[in-house]
């Protein structure tokens, strides 16, 4: 019987700590962004096609949708100015697609590892963002 009430009084010294532990998990899961699919996003196919390179190529150094760095500058709004924010260099297609196909410093170049139309359809992605 007494063994069995401490058990009682053990569960409650611990359920302020548990439920605390529960609420943290919830707002961290409200924090975290969830993925908008490519019809929420209003993609056409071209855009849809140049968002699986920029997933598969580009997505773990940048991010699309936020301004937080990863190992490289974020790409939202990339095109929506003139000058690209690192490197100085007119934000238009002929200088991000030199980005791209050769690289910058510590980014690679995906010239080998893309085709030109897989490019294009990747600049008409990032005018999106
Ligand atoms: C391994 C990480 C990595 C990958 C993968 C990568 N980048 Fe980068 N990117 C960087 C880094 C680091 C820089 C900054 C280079 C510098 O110091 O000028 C950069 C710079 C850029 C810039 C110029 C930004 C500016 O403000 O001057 C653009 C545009 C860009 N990347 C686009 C892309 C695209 C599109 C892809 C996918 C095809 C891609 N990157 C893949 C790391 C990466």
């Amino acid at each position: 019987m007494q063994s069995a009430e401490r058990r009682v009084n053990e569960t409650l010294r611990l359920l302020p700590i548990t439920s605390l532990f529960v609420l943290a998990t919830i707002l961290a899961g409200c924090n975290a962004e969830r993925r908008k699919s490519d019809a929420e996003l209003g993609l056409n196919p071209q855009q849809i096609a140049g968002r699986k390179i920029y997933d598969n190529y580009c997505d773990r150094c940048h991010e699309p949708y936020s301004t937080s760095g990863k190992q490289g500058p974020p790409l939202k709004g990339v095109f929506t100015k003139p000058y690209l924010p690192l490197s100085g260099l007119p934000a238009n297609d002929e200088r991000v697609g030199e980005i791209i196909r050769f690289g910058r410093s510590k980014m690679p170049g995906f010239g080998q590892a893309l085709s030109d139309k897989q490019v294009r359809d990747l600049l008409v992605y990032m005018h999106t963002l």
